[in-house]
C-alpha cells in the first residue's frame, strides 16, 4: 500500500457484489468470509481497493442499497468480526476497502424511519420527506400524490400512509425512503456515522446518488414526457444545496485524516461543467464521479428500456468530451459496467466470436484514458449477459416491476422482455464464475440467481495462470497504469475523432508518449495514424493478438487493440 499523495490515481479500483461474488456457507448468497477466501485472487489481479457494495442489514428490498442499520453486517453476510478480518486481510495484501455509503435513503425498516413513521408528532418526522395529499385531492386517492414524480422503479415516487393521512417520498422503491438532508440532525448523524467506519479502517467511500440528496424543498411537479407520470429529476439532481452538503461532510468527516481516504460519488445525470466543481481539490468536495453519459447512448427518450444502437463515433464524442473537460481540474472515473449495468463485452464488445479480443480491447480502451479505472467482477473474465428465458427468471425489483407495470399498460410481452436481456441490472449479478461445477464454484447451494450456464467455458480456474486469457490481460493493463506514469498522469488527445469503427489516442507526459490504436469491428481495419513516421519505430507495450506489426497504416485485425511507446 503506497502512501504516495496521488495513489488513488495510479489505483485500479475492483467492485465485488457480495451477494454474487462468494458463498462461504453453501446457502445459496455470497457472504463476507467467501470475499475473505479470494482475497490473494484480487491480490494476484493486481488491483488497489475493493469497492464493497452494501453489506449492511438490510430487508434486500434492493439487495442491500435498502439499508436498516447502518453501523453493523448483514447477517447473512457475516459479522463484524468477519469484517474486520476481511479488512485485514484485504491491507496486509496492500490494498484497501472502500464501503458503499447510502444516505440518499434508508430501508423503511431503519429504526429513524420506524419513529419518523410513528406520527406527524415524533421527533424524527423531518429526518424524511413528509406530505400532505395534493391540495383538493382525497389523500390516498390515485394522482393524489403530493407531486407528479414517478420512481426509478417505476409507479409514483410517493407512498401514502393511511395512519398520519401523509406520503412519503421514495425516489427508489417504497422500501427506500428518502432522508430530509434540509435537517441538520440528519446530517449530523450521517457524519458520524462514516467516522465510526474510518476509525474502524475503511479506506474511503462510494456514494450511492449523493446528487439526490439536496432536493428543492418546494418539490416543483416535473415535466411528462412519457406516460402519466413527470420527471422530477431537474428538483433534485444536484439540487441547490449539493455543493454545501459534499463540503460540510468533507470538513466534519475526512479534514485532518491523516492520509488520502477515496471518494467517489454516484451521480446520475451529472455534466461535465459540474462535474469539475464537484472533483476540484480545492473545492474539497469528493475525487471523482461516476458520471451516466456514455451507458446512456444505447438509450431513447423513454430511459433505459427503450433501445438504440450504439455508435462508436457517440461513445467517442462523449468519453473525449469527459476527458477534455477533467483535463485541468478535477478528476475522472472509468468504468464500462458495474452491478447496474449489464455486461460490458456484451453491450459494447462482441460476446460471441470475439469474445476474448473483445473483452481485452475494452480493457486496454478503458484503462488507458486518464483517470481512476473500475473493474466490475468477472469484466477480468470477460463474463457475459445471462440467457434469461421469461420473466421469471429476473429477480430485481427494477426489472420485476418494470416487466409488470409495462405489460399492465399494454406493451407487448416479448419487447418488454427483449429489452430486459439486454439492459437488466440481473445480467450483472449472476454469480461469479469461479470454475466449471454447477454452482460454478460460487455456492455449494441453490444460488439465489441462477448461474449463467456459460461458466462452464467462462471461469477463473480455466484462466488464472493462461497468459492469454482476459484475466492476464487485466493484469497487463493494471501492472502498466504502475508502471508507466503517463497511463495516470498523462495529457490526454483523442485522434480520428470521425473514425466510425477506430478509437484512437495518445497520453503524453514528460518524455513520454503513449499511441493507443483499437478496432470496435469484426472486420480489419487500417488505423490512418497522424505523425506516423514518428511511430515507425515505437515499441508495442501491449496488444491483444498474439504478435502486434507495428507497420505504417497499421492494419488491424477484429477488434484488435494496440499500445505503443515512444520516448523523445
Ligand atoms: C444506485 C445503486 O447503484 C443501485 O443499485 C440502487 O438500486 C440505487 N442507487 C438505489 O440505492
Amino acid at each position: 500500500m503506497t502512501d504516495h499523495p496521488d495513489w488513488w490515481k495510479r489505483s485500479v479500483v475492483y467492485q465485488i457484489y457480495p451477494r454474487s461474488f462468494a458463498d462461504s456457507n453453501g446457502d445459496g448468497i455470497g457472504d463476507l468470509r467467501g470475499i475473505i477466501e479470494r482475497v490473494d485472487y484480487l491480490a494476484a489481479l493486481g488491483v488497489d481497493v475493493i469497492w464493497l457494495s452494501p453489506v449492511y442489514p438490510s430487508p434486500q428490498d434492493d439487495n442491500g442499497y435498502d439499508i436498516s442499520d447502518y453501523q453493523d453486517i448483514e447477517p447473512v453476510f457475516g459479522n463484524l468480526g468477519d469484517f474486520d478480518e476481511l479488512l485485514t486481510a484485504v491491507h496486509d495484501r496492500g490494498m484497501r476497502i472502500v464501503m458503499d455509503l447510502v444516505v440518499n435513503h434508508t430501508s423503511d425498516e431503519h429504526s429513524w424511519f420506524v419513529d419518523s413513521r410513528s406520527g406527524p408528532d415524533s421527533p424524527r418526522r423531518d429526518w424524511y420527506w413528509w406530505r400532505p395529499a395534493r391540495a383538493g385531492m382525497p389523500a390516498g386517492a390515485p394522482g393524489a400524490e403530493p407531486t407528479n414524480w414517478g420512481s426509478f422503479f417505476s409507479g409514483p415516487a410517493w407512498e401514502f400512509d393511511p395512519s398520519s393521512g401523509e406520503y412519503y417520498l421514495h425516489l427508489f422503491s417504497r422500501k427506500q425512503p428518502d432522508l430530509n438532508w434540509e435537517n441538520p440532525d440528519v446530517r449530523r448523524a450521517v457524519y458520524e456515522m462514516m467516522r465510526w467506519w474510518l476509525d474502524r479502517g475503511v479506506d474511503g467511500f462510494r456514494m450511492d446518488v449523493i446528487n439526490m440528496i439536496s432536493k428543492d424543498p418546494a418539490l416543483p411537479d416535473g415535466a411528462v414526457t412519457h406516460g402519466v407520470l413527470g420527471d422530477g429529476s431537474p428538483h433534485f439532481q444536484c439540487g441547490p444545496r449539493i455543493h454545501e452538503f459534499l463540503q460540510e461532510m468533507h470538513a466534519q468527516v475526512f479534514d485532518g485524516r491523516p492520509g488520502h481516504l477515496l471518494t467517489v460519488g454516484e451521480m446520475p445525470g451529472v455534466t461535465v461543467d459540474e462535474a469539475v466543481l464537484f472533483t476540484d481539490p480545492a473545492r474539497r468536495e469528493v475525487d471523482m464521479v461516476f458520471q451516466f453519459e456514455h451507458v446512456s447512448l444505447d438509450s431513447g427518450p423513454a430511459g433505459k428500456w427503450d433501445l438504440r444502437p450504439l455508435r462508436l463515433l457517440d461513445l467517442k464524442a462523449s468519453l473525449g468530451r469527459w476527458q477534455a473537460g477533467l483535463a485541468e481540474r478535477g478528476w475522472n472515473s472509468l468504468y464500462w459496467d458495474n452491478h447496474d449495468q449489464p455486461r460490458a463485452v456484451s453491450r459494447f464488445g462482441d460476446d460471441g466470436r470475439y469474445r476474448i479480443e473483445s473483452a481485452k480491447l475494452l480493457a486496454t480502451v478503458l484503462h488507458l484514458h486518464r483517470g481512476t479505472p473500475y473493474i466490475y467482477q468477472g469484466e477480468e473474465l470477460g463474463m457475459t449477459n445471462a440467457p434469461f428465458a421469461g420473466p421469471d427468471d429476473f429477480r430485481d425489483i427494477e426489472s420485476v416491476n418494470h416487466y409488470r407495470t409495462a405489460v399492465a399498460a399494454g406493451q407487448d410481452p416479448d419487447s418488454v422482455l427483449a429489452a430486459l436481456r439486454l439492459r437488466s441490472r440481473d445480467n450483472a449479478r449472476t454469480p461469479m464464475q469461479w470454475d466449471a461445477s454447477p454452482g460454478a464454484g460460487f455456492s455449494t447451494g441453490q444460488p439465489w440467481i441462477a448461474v449463467n450456464p456459460n461458466h462452464v467455458e467462462i471461469n477463473a480456474a480455466a484462466q488464472t495462470g493462461d497468459p492469454e486469457s482476459v484475466f492476464a490481460h487485466y493484469q497487463a493493463v493494471i501492472a502498466l497504469r504502475h508502471a508507466e506514469p503517463a497511463v495516470a498522469h498523462g495529457d490526454f488527445t483523442m485522434l480520428l475523432p470521425d473514425d466510425p469503427v477506430i478509437y484512437a489516442f495518445t497520453r503524453h507526459f514528460e518524455a513520454t508518449t503513449l499511441l493507443v490504436l483499437a478496432n470496435f469491428s469484426a472486420e480489419s481495419a487500417a488505423a490512418p495514424v497522424p505523425e506516423e513516421s514518428e511511430w515507425a519505430a515505437a515499441e508495442l507495450v501491449l496488444g491483444n493478438y498474439p504478435a502486434g506489426d507495428p507497420t505504417s497504416s497499421v492494419l488491424l485485425r477484429p477488434w484488435e487493440a494496440r499500445v505503443y511507446r515512444r520516448r523523445r
